[in-house]
C-alpha cells in the first residue's frame, strides 16, 4: 500500500467517530482531505463542520457541507485531524500544512480528538520533523533567536504566509523529551502565535493505518 492509501485508510475509518446530528470539527492536510470526501458521502447526517484553514473550508464547501463559525458554537463533541508525528502518550508535532493556530483553537473547543495517521507518523521521541511556530511577522528575527538560544535551529519557511497572515519558522533539531513543557516555553517568547506541540491537548483517539490494518488506540 502506498503512503497515500494507508492515509485515506485511517480518515475513512474516523467515520465511525462522526456523531449523528452533530457538528464536526475537521483538521488539515492530505489525510483530512480524504476525511473530508468521505464526510461528503454522509453528509446528510451531520448539522454541518468547524474547520480549521481555507483550505479544508474550500473542500467542504465544494462537497457541499454547510461551514459553522467556531464562534457560533461552545463545545464540538469530535475533532478529527492529522499530524506530522504522534508519540505513545499521543502528544503531537502539527503544522507541516501551516494551519496549526486554527488547528490548536478548534482543537481546544473539542471533546474528543482523534488523530488519523500512517504509521509512519509514529515516533518515540518527537521531534525529527522540524517544529512549526507560526510568528507575527515583524518578531520573526527575535522568535528565531530565542528558539536558537533553547537548542533549535530555526528556518523561516520560504513564501509562505499562515491563513492569519503570519509567518512559519520551522525548527530543526529539537529532541523533545518533555513535550507539554516546551510547548509552554515556546508560547511564551513575545511574538509567538503558538507552536506545533499538541501536548497539554493532546489526541484522545489514535486511528494508525498499516498494511495490515488500521489500529484503534485510545
Ligand atoms: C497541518 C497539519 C497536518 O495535520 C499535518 O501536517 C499532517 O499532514 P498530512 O495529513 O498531509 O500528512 O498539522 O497543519
Amino acid at each position: 500500500m502506498t503512503q497515500d492509501e494507508l492515509k485515506k485508510a485511517a480518515a475513512l475509518a474516523a467515520l465511525d467517530y462522526v456523531l449523528e446530528g452533530a457538528i464536526i470539527g475537521v483538521g488539515t492536510g492530505s489525510t483530512v482531505n480524504h476525511f473530508i470526501d468521505g464526510l461528503g458521502g454522509i453528509k446528510a447526517r451531520i448539522t454541518g463542520a468547524v474547520s480549521s484553514s481555507e483550505a479544508s473550508s474550500a473542500r467542504l464547501r465544494a462537497l457541499g457541507i454547510p461551514l459553522v463559525d467556531l464562534a457560533e458554537v461552545d463545545e464540538l463533541p469530535v475533532y478529527v485531524d492529522g499530524a506530522d508525528e504522534i508519540d505513545g502518550g499521543f502528544s503531537m508535532i502539527k503544522g507541516g500544512g501551516g494551519a496549526l493556530t486554527r488547528e490548536k483553537i478548534v482543537a481546544a473547543v473539542s471533546r474528543r480528538f482523534v488523530c488519523i495517521c500512517d504509521a509512519s507518523k509514529q515516533v518515540a521521541t518527537l521531534g525529527r520533523f522540524p517544529l512549526p511556530v507560526e510568528v507575527i511577522p515583524m518578531a520573526a528575527r527575535h522568535v528565531a533567536r530565542e528558539l536558537a538560544a533553547l537548542g533549535g535551529q530555526p528556518k523561516l519557511r520560504e513564501g509562505f504566509v499562515t491563513d492569519n497572515g503570519n509567518l512559519i519558522l520551522d525548527v530543526h533539531g529539537l529532541a523533545i523529551a518533555e513535550p507539554a513543557k516546551l510547548e509552554a516555553r515556546i508560547n511564551q517568547i513575545v511574538g509567538v502565535v503558538t507552536n506545533g506541540l499538541f501536548a497539554q491537548r493532546g489526541a484522545d483517539v489514535l486511528l494508525l493505518a498499516a498494511p495490515e490494518g488500521v489500529r484503534r488506540e485510545q
